[in-house]
């Protein structure tokens, strides 16, 4: 019999080697070669999956998992409809912006619905938890808590307990002892998950696992989890405002680039039901350099209060800054503004911000972009019940974009009178009692201001 290879891996970086190494051919540091303790496991894992005779498609039957709801619709929607059973879920974050206190409230809305749920906190004591669940209202007792860090401990508690939901807070607190690195390591992390995983598919529970965003980026965070895990939501938001966006980057179970939206109150997270309305709350109405754009996240329509400044440079090289949007996307438009409209910015200093701290990517909002820098250089107001969306290209021309009426029926709703558009796309709106202007290119665009 072959003798079984043993692995090796870089406890800084998780680069694996065959041999074992003095220093990391990867990241060059020393001292941290492990030796990989899953590697025997993975080959009878192998071994055993070939012993199975393909099957034709159409044999194997599976209906849509019944879903569990976390009672906030808002994550239910960035789930794929709500928790499916034996589902291991990421969530991850900056430390301080609200994982915990999330998943806490879940437990309690499961709870509170009949479902034996198991809290487990590697970070706080029971007493901690118990003082961060007194602001969140009524509990029921088949909530339970654990202070534990222990893996082997845990799965036994699971598989004594059988919950019908379990979330692990945070991962980066947990080890399992055979693997004889730090908690927080690249191993260590990276084999509980894998635990956690087999657990999650063995028994059809669904585990949530809190993942911290390190300082360092990417080492022994969760984007080092991403491929092993169903479902990867990030919680983000700027710690300043109240408002908080979970947004799925990974979803076995649904689609992703969903967002729900809370806010972080006294009592916990709340969520945000219309995030349009919240998000234009407190607008500038009569300046110039601003305009409302509507964006789709996901499948549903946002509007999103676009802001840009042009001031004179004092001295020489100006200045450019885009604060939630792509930096490079705003020097192109600029570009484009100059060569087609022929507007001279090139001695003012620049500012360009999505109010409210979202982040933003969409193409859809270029032509809102154009419009604010040309409202700023002209120093006229855009009238404040304008919204305005489109693709600008390199000639200046305005492109379609995708749902165009459900972008329409969102302004409607929320009472503006008057939308910006690609004409091309106008031929796909039916709706009334709003005006419609289409827009070719971006000079027709500047005289509208
Ligand atoms: P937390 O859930 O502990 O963050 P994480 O687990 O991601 O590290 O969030 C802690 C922050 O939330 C803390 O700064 C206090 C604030 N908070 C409130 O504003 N209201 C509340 O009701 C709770 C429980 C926390
Ligand atoms: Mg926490």
């Amino acid at each position: 019999m072959a003798k079984e290879k043993n692995l090796f891996y870089c406890t800084e970086c998780g680069n694996e080697q065959t041999t074992w190494f003095g220093v990391c051919p990867a990241c060059h540091a020393g001292g941290t070669c492990a030796e990989a303790p899953s590697s025997k496991k993975k080959v009878h894992a192998s071994k055993n999956l070939l012993v199975n005779d393909p099957v034709a498609i159409n044999k194997v039957t599976a209906k849509d998992e019944e879903r569990i709801t976390t009672g906030f619709s808002e994550l239910d929607r960035v789930l794929g409809g709500g928790i499916v059973p034996g589902g291991l879920v990421l969530v991850g974050g900056d430390p301080g912006i609200g994982k915990s206190t999330l998943l806490l409230q879940v437990c309690q809305n499961m709870a509170n619905s009949g479902l034996n749920v198991l809290y487990i906190s590697g970070e706080e004591s029971l007493k901690q938890i118990r003082l961060r669940a007194n602001r969140m209202g009524d509990f029921s007792d088949s909530l339970k808590l654990l202070s534990e860090t222990n893996l082997e401990t845990i799965e036994a508690t699971v598989l004594d307990q059988k919950p019908d939901a379990v979330v692990v807070d945070s991962i980066q607190t947990m080890y399992r002892e055979d693997i004889g690195t730090a908690p927080g390591s690249v191993g260590q992390v990276r084999e509980s998950t894998n635990s956690l995983m087999q657990l999650a598919k063995g028994e059809n529970i669904p585990i949530f696992i809190v993942g911290h965003v390190t300082k360092e980026g990417t080492v022994a965070g969760p984007r080092m989890l991403e491929h092993m895990v169903d479902t990867v939501l990030y919680f983000e938001g700027d710690k300043q405002a109240v408002y908080r966006i979970i947004r799925g980057v990974k979803n076995r179970f649904g689609s992703t680039n969903e967002i729900g939206v809370f806010e972080m109150r006294n009592n916990g997270l709340n969520q945000v039901l219309n995030p349009s309305e919240y998000m234009l709350e407190g607008r500038a109405k009569d300046a110039s350099g601003t305009v409302v754009a509507c964006l789709m996240e996901g499948t549903r329509p946002m509007l999103v209060e676009i802001q840009a400044l042009l001031s004179r440079t004092n001295f020489g090289q100006p200045r450019r800054t885009a604060v939630g949007t792509d930096y490079n996307r705003v020097n192109l438009l600029m570009a484009v503004i100059e060569k087609r409209i022929g507007l001279q910015m090139a001695d003012y200093d620049a500012y360009v911000n999505i109010a409210g701290g979202m982040k933003v990517t969409e193409p859809a909002l270029d032509l809102a972009l154009v419009m604010a820098f040309i409202s700023s250089f002209k120093n006229r107001v855009i009238s404040p019940d304008t919204i305005v969306f489109g693709e600008v290209g390199l000639a200046g021309e305005v492109r379609a974009i995708s749902q165009a009426e459900q972008r329409v029926a969102e302004a409607k709703k929320l009472g503006f009178k008057k939308v910006i558009m690609p004409a091309v796309s106008l031929k796909n709106i039916r709706e009334n009692d709003i005006e419609l202007i289409g827009i070719n290119d971006i000079k027709e665009a500047s005289e509208q201001i």
